[in-house]
């Protein structure tokens, strides 16, 4: 008999042909996250499945589905939509799409940064408003980031990439989070491994590159944005919740902090109203691996995880285990 493999919404093409070699393909033709009823429904009697930010991974998931059920490969690098613990204590494997997003985010990430400091997104809007507008001196000024520190939250694959790119724009490193980086990337990158406390009060920008965890959630709260610079610019390509939505457009509208660029929303894909009424914040529809590339890189990352775990060769990027 050969294996269910069920694929929660649309996925590329060259992805959908690497799992029909491994298996019975059923694809939820649609864009939007199943609900969890649904996703139970869909999922029963399956061997893999492939699923995606918003699709709840759980122990009744797993139930759902069924004791053959042996891989959840998820097309992300972050995985706070699944209960790896209870996923894998039932002896299921669970994957995520590491490395292959890694360029995409932090090109995304740093355009936001461009964005919040050279006002991208308000000079737009003027533009567009067809309101008058001329060249001088003074006009629409941001500011630089030669010479500026970047504080970076989580040092991993993509808060790297995220420093190389601020390096060649001449901006010095700093940063901060559970793990210390290996000396060769501190020296490759120059950067200052600081508490917390000390890099919110000496950063010019802020980018966060943590997972969400409980240890993350609300990371940037009123208190942290307190200790941030009235100059300084924050952003975020990690996950909506690191960051309390609501004391953040406080702080924006105060101009206690300049600015921040968002790729990601507490409650997505709601935006804090607060939020949409400030010039001094960038909103993006959570597009850091949005490219034709990255997308297929992962969902076909996610189907070779699939195939493999069912031809018993094991996973090729496990999490939790
Ligand atoms: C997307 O947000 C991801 O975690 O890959
Ligand atoms: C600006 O447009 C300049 O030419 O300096």
């Amino acid at each position: 008999m050969q294996s269910r493999i069920v694929v929660t919404r649309r996925i590329p093409d060259s992805a959908v042909e690497l799992l029909r070699s491994a298996g019975d393909v059923h694809v939820c033709e649609r864009d939007r996250a199943l609900d969890p009823a649904e996703l139970h429904e869909v999922v029963r009697g399956a061997h893999g499945v492939v699923t995606m930010l918003g699709d709840r991974v759980d122990d009744e998931l797993v139930t759902a589905a069924g004791p053959q059920l042996q891989v959840v490969a998820n097309v992300a690098v972050g995985y706070d939509n699944v209960d790896v613990p209870a996923v894998t204590g039932r002896g299921v494997t669970v994957t995520n799409t590491p490395g292959v997003l890694t360029d995409a985010t932090a090109d995304l990430g740093f355009g936001l940064l461009l964005m919040a400091t050279r006002r991208l997104g308000e000079g737009e809007r003027l533009i567009r408003s067809g309101q008058p507008w001329f060249f001088h001196l003074g006009f629409m000024l941001g500011t630089g980031l030669q010479g500026k520190t970047l504080g970076i939250i989580g040092l991993g694959g993509i808060g790297q990439a995220m420093a190389r790119r601020a390096r060649a724009f001449g901006m010095n490193i700093a940063y901060a989070g559970r793990r210390r980086a290996a000396p060769e990337v501190e020296s490759e990158l120059d950067a200052r491994y600081l508490s917390q406390d000390e890099l919110l009060r000496e950063a010019d920008a802020l980018s966060l590159h943590c997972p969400l965890t409980e240890q993350t959630r609300h990371l940037i709260d009123e208190s942290a944005l307190a200790k941030m610079k009235p100059s300084a610019v924050l952003i975020n390509t990690s996950r909506g919740p690191v960051v309390d939505e609501k004391a953040l457009a406080e702080a924006l509208r105060e101009g206690r902090i300049a600015a921040a660029g968002l790729d990601v929303f507490e409650r997505e894909p709601a935006v804090e109203p607060a939020l949409l009424e400030l010039d001094n914040a960038v909103l993006i529809p959570h597009l850091g691996s949005a490219t034709v590339e990255t997308r297929s890189a992962m969902a076909e990352l996610a189907a070779r995880n699939v195939a493999a775990v069912l031809a018993g060769t094991g996973p090729i990027t496990p999490v939790g285990a």
